[in-house]
């Protein structure tokens, strides 16, 4: 193993799931914004264990994510999926590293901080160890829903998204390059008929092909109660957003889609506020939203394709209900899943913790 170049003060990083989709875009966001990163441990599974990953120039040796690797470590950044959070993060905790969860593991344990940062950095304060970060599609949303909350007061939100196949994983980019492939393969040969017959018959990470598709399931569909038929998916925008904003009651409700595009979640929202609102008002109010990018006229709505590798969240098509034109409006919110969705967040709250000295949880930890 090569030793990275590392500067003489600065914080032992752990990534768990370095691997990974967003293990990857952690290394690479933690470079881009130079935080202070005294020594990086990428961790993954026996698979990829022993493999090299580059971060800041150098080459680094990926190891296995055991309870021991946490040792000595200050920062943990965790993306290897929820059982490995579920196992790995307390052990992490046990040995005094502050862990920054993007799985949906603990989103909603009591005493868990669910923070997206610029919208609610205040939670973090009282964390006892284990920060969670949101799911991708409720992550995008917060800025923009905060901001119109403090100004129009937001009393209803009805969402629907369309996420990427990135959203799944590196395995949901293979299958969605190799459904494709299939498509294109199947058309050219002459005994497929009907353009309809060409569809891969393999597929195994989405619930059917995704391939010139759309799959109306993200996660496992909830059987029983209140929330029965919904996706897990849906249900987790619906009770992260609740948390988040610190509104329980807010009338919330959720269809995800996963569409065939690579980076890039798109929402299309519909929101009611308590006092009267008008397209021109809410431009007016995001405009001044840090990390919200507002395209004002209709004609220059933001794409996923647009927004993939950028920070901010970009909101176009701003315009009245016609169903509930004083209080509503139509809003279209695009944003990197991988950034705000994801690892941009997690550095983001990092960051926080840094700058007001919050990294030590204030209270003892019941692990
Ligand atoms: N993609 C997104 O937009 C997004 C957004 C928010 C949150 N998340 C969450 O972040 C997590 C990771 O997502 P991803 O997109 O990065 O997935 P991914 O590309 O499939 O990467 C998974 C990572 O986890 C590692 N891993 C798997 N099993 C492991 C084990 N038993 N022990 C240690 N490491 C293990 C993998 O290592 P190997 O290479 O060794 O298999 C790899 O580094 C998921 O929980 C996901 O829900 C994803």
């Amino acid at each position: 193993m090569t030793s990275p170049a590392q500067p003489s003060s600065g914080y032992i990083v752990a990534i768990l799931g370095a691997t990974g989709l967003v293990g990857t875009q952690l290394m690479q966001i933690l470079e881009e914004r130079q935080f202070p990163v005294k020594q990086l441990k990428p961790l993954a599974s026996q698979r990829t264990a022993g493999s090299l990953i580059n971060f800041m120039g150098e080459e680094i040796r990926v190891e296995e994510a055991t309870p021991e690797a946490f040792e000595g470590v200050d920062i943990v950044l965790a993306s290897a999926g929820g059982s490995v959070s579920e196992a790995l993060v307390p052990e992490a905790v046990k040995r005094g590293c502050v862990v920054i969860d993007n799985t949906s593991c603990f989103r909603m344990t009591e005493g868990v901080p669910l923070v997206v940062a610029g919208v609610n950095d205040a939670d973090l304060e009282h964390h006892q160890g284990i920060i969670a970060n949101p799911n991708c599609s409720t992550s995008q949303l917060m800025p923009v829903f905060k901001a119109l909350n403090d100004a129009f007061g937001l009393e209803r939100a009805i969402v629907s998204t369309y996420q990427s196949v990135s959203g799944a994983g590196k395995e949901g980019m293979d299958e969605l390059i190799d459904t494709t492939r299939s498509v294109f393969k199947m058309m050219g040969e002459p005994e497929v008929g009907a353009r309809s017959e060409a569809v891969p018959a393999e597929f195994k990470v989405f619930a059917r092909p995704i391939a010139f598709n759309l799959v109306a399931q993200i996660d496992q569909f909830v059987e029983g109660g209140p929330e029965d038929g919904y996706t897990k998916e849906e249900t987790k925008v619906i009770h992260e957003s609740r948390k988040i904003l610190h509104q329980p009651d807010l009338k919330i409700t959720c269809t995800a889609i996963r569409v065939p595009v690579m980076v890039g979640h798109s929402e299309s929202v519909t929101l009611e506020f308590k006092k009267p609102v008008s397209p021109e008002a809410a431009m007016f109010v995001l405009e001044q939203t840090p990390d919200v990018v507002v395209a004002r006229k209709p004609q220059d709505f933001p794409t996923p394709v647009e927004v993939t590798g950028k920070d901010p969240v970009y909101v176009g098509r701003i315009r009245r209900d016609t169903s509930n034109p004083e209080h509503g409006l139509n809003l279209w919110i695009v944003a990197d899943n991988l950034r705000i969705g994801a690892a941009l967040n997690a550095v983001r709250l990092a960051e926080v913790l840094v700058k007001h000295n919050w990294l030590k949880p204030k209270q003892p930890i019941n692990a």
